[in-house]
């Protein structure tokens, strides 16, 4: 983590032009009493600073950074391109995007802007330019925020100017050649056939399904164009405020598929993620353990900040619950213990007016006089006895693979079922392997696999030569490789691999699929083999043949009766397995306590599916955090100490119900 930042920085983004003068003295010692010491500034602030096309007003950002200093309070400084200002939109409504369907999206919200407009780039980079010049040696300058959410609510853009860009990024992805497009698109089909690249649109809303590849590479162009918009701000802000590391912060969540942040992640000095709950959703600490280990892959491993989440309720979703007692607490350290030096929180002062007005903050409505103040406070407290992690970060012997081209891929329309959804396998065996104490790196297919003893492919739907290549000799070397359903269907143009399923899987997993067997919503079939008694899977089913490999369950009932459903096939010294249908989670608990033994994983103690156990590990020290998300009191052999109470602790760690512990090991866990 760069020097410039607090160890384990605690805090948020701070808007103090929503505030009269009067307010801003009093959030400064607030922030002290509740041990701030870092906070985004001017993420939303381009109309103040730029009043108009010629006037700028810095004097209030100065006034700002310098009593934030004064306060000892570090700045993550935004280049404020997010929200452009009225006047430039009035200027150059050319530079407003336009959905699918044509409508252009008018400013008064947020982020109103075409990602590929020039118009938009240049007034941005004027702006980033300015503020770096300015604020490039202040002393409270921590780091650079560049925009916010790239992609938030503009990813994709349809509008004329979008569509020249597409043909830029496609004569370069072609070399020039309308023939390669036209190979790679597959428009042989439907008279799809372009004689010019100026004949090619983005894949607007057509009387029918749009061409898939076309729809693949307009994602594909749509986070280029995206992450360019990072690029050219960073590259200023390198260029005039060397050393001072750049970031922006991601949306590493379920919702979010549009950006490839696994690419993403290598442009960032410092990766950073924004994290919410959905309150509908019961257990949503397994979604937010996924998205945390998700980022760490962005970030390559490395320590990361989590930049964005809320202390309590947010405003944009249908009802918004409230958080109970412990579970900001909870969330926090979940998040450091998957890897996170930073706690911080949109935002700090819970908004008066405005859409975000019921969103809470760290500083809420009702005042310091509230359980929210207060365990703002403790979490800040907590944060502080456990600053020893800062730098440490997983080493774990699990991966899954995930990739947001095949997420894209996966989930184009005209599939053999909707129910197929990219994150979904993914998630879960996530949520199994961590229930019974095995730490999971989530990574792209492009990373050395050589360090794994397990291996998980869930869903890889499109998928290169290279990464099949990677994972055979991952498993010649020894490791246990699972695949399930839906997977090496396709090559990068969204082309079937011919010849049964699962395509280039076949050969690894020595299986042989004739024919996809997608089951009806709200169909189930029983599945037999994995341990006693048969367990329960929907959405897929498959006519498959072994063709090496043994069966290690089968369908009891349904389409694919009395055919195999699990498989496993030794490969050097390693094995492959295939999951060919949707496991309930007790199938997918039982698969994974079998690939455990297989793969000869070390478990960490007292996990379960309420009690989140993991470990980082530093150059002569790890910790042991457990969160425990249950009732219960939870019981961890471990010795060390507990960094939160300070007591020591011999085999017999107590964490009550809704309780965080995280302690020093006497004995250092593994490091390799
Ligand atoms: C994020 C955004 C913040 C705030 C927050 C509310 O998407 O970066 O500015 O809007 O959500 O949850």
């Amino acid at each position: 983590m760069p020097t410039s930042l607090p160890a384990l920085a605690f805090g948020g983004d701070y808007n103090p032009e929503q505030w009269p003068p009067e307010a801003h003295a009093e959030d400064r010692t607030l922030m002290r009493e509740a041990g701030v010491d870092l906070v985004t500034l001017g993420v939303f602030s381009w109309a103040w600073l730029q009043p108009g096309p010629d006037r700028w007003d810095f004097g209030w950002l100065d006034e700002q950074m310098d009593a934030l200093h004064a306060a000892d309070i570090k700045v993550d400084l935004a280049t404020a391109t997010a929200s452009p200002p009225a006047w430039l939109a009035q200027r150059h409504p050319e530079m407003l995007p336009v959905t699918q369907d044509g409508r252009t999206l008018w400013p008064g919200g947020r982020q109103a802007f075409c990602p590929s407009s020039p118009v938009y780039r240049e007034h941005a980079l004027a702006l980033c330019t300015a503020l770096a010049e300015r604020y490039h040696d202040h002393p409270a300058l921590a780091l650079w925020h560049v925009s916010n959410e790239l992609g938030c609510h503009n990813a994709r853009c349809y509008c004329d100017v979008s569509a020249a860009a597409f043909r830029t990024w496609l004569r370069q992805r072609y070399d020039d050649d309308v023939a390669r497009l036209n190979d790679a698109w597959g428009t042989a089909f439907w008279s799809q056939r372009y004689d010019d690249f100026e004949q090619v649109l983005p894949p607007r809303v057509a009387p029918t399904h749009a061409n898939p590849t076309q729809q693949l590479d307009f994602l594909r162009f749509s986070s280029d164009q995206l992450l360019d918009n990072f690029v050219v701000e960073r590259d200023v802000l390198h260029r005039i405020s060397p050393g001072v590391p750049v970031t922006t912060n991601f949306m590493v969540m379920r919702q979010t598929m549009e950006m490839d942040y696994l690419r993403w992640g290598r442009e960032l000095d410092v990766v950073s993620n924004d994290h919410y709950l959905i309150a509908a959703e019961a257990g949503g600490h397994r979604e937010l353990a996924f998205s945390a280990d998700l980022t760490r892959g962005t970030a390559d491993g490395r320590p990361w900040l989590l930049m964005e989440h809320s202390t309590s309720a947010v405003n944009w979703q249908p009802r918004n619950r409230a958080k109970l007692p412990g579970e900001m607490i909870r969330n926090s350290l979940a998040h450091v213990a998957r890897g996170a030096d930073a706690v911080l929180f949109f935002q700090w002062r819970a908004s008066r007016a405005g859409a975000e007005k019921f969103h809470s903050g760290l500083l809420p409505h009702a005042g310091t006089d509230t359980r929210q103040w207060r365990e703002v406070v403790e979490l800040s407290r907590l944060l502080d006895a456990v600053e020893e992690v800062a730098g440490s970060a997983p080493r774990n012997q699990a991966a899954i693979l995930f990739d947001y081209e095949a997420w894209w891929g996966c989930e184009l329309d005209s599939h053999p079922s909707i129910d197929v959804r990219y994150r979904d396998r993914a998630e879960d065996l996530h949520r199994a392997l961590t229930a019974q104490g095995v730490g999971v790196d989530v990574v792209h297919p492009s990373t050395d696999l050589t360090s794994y003893d397990l291996v998980v492919v869930p869903t890889l739907y499109l998928v290169s030569d290279e990464t099949v290549a990677a994972l055979t000799a991952a498993a010649e070397a020894g490791a246990t490789v699972v695949v399930t359903y839906f997977s090496g269907i396709v090559d990068e143009s969204d082309h079937i691999r011919l010849g049964g399923y699962p395509g280039a899987f076949r050969e690894l997993l020595g299986v042989r699929t004739t024919e996809f067997l997608p089951l009806l919503a709200g169909e189930s079939v029983q599945v037999e083999g994995l341990g006693e008694g048969a367990v329960s899977a929907d959405t897929w089913a498959e006519d498959l043949e072994l063709d090496g490999a043994e069966a290690l369950a089968t369908y009891v009932d349904g389409p694919a009766a009395g055919l195999p459903a699990v498989t496993r096939r030794a490969v050097g010294d390693g094995r492959a397995w295939y999951v060919a249908t949707r496991l309930d989670a007790a199938g997918t608990d039982r698969l994974v306590e079998r690939l455990v033994a297989d793969a000869g994983l070390e478990q960490l103690p007292g996990a379960s599916d309420l009690v989140e156990v993991t470990r980082r590990v530093g150059d002569d020290a790890s910790w042991l955090f457990v969160i425990n998300h249950g009732d219960e009191q939870a019981e961890v052999p471990v010795h060390g100490v507990d960094l939160v109470t300070g007591r020591e602790v011999a085999g017999d760690l107590r964490v009550p119900g809704g309780g965080v512990a995280v302690v020093r090991e006497a004995d250092p866990g593994r490091s390799d």
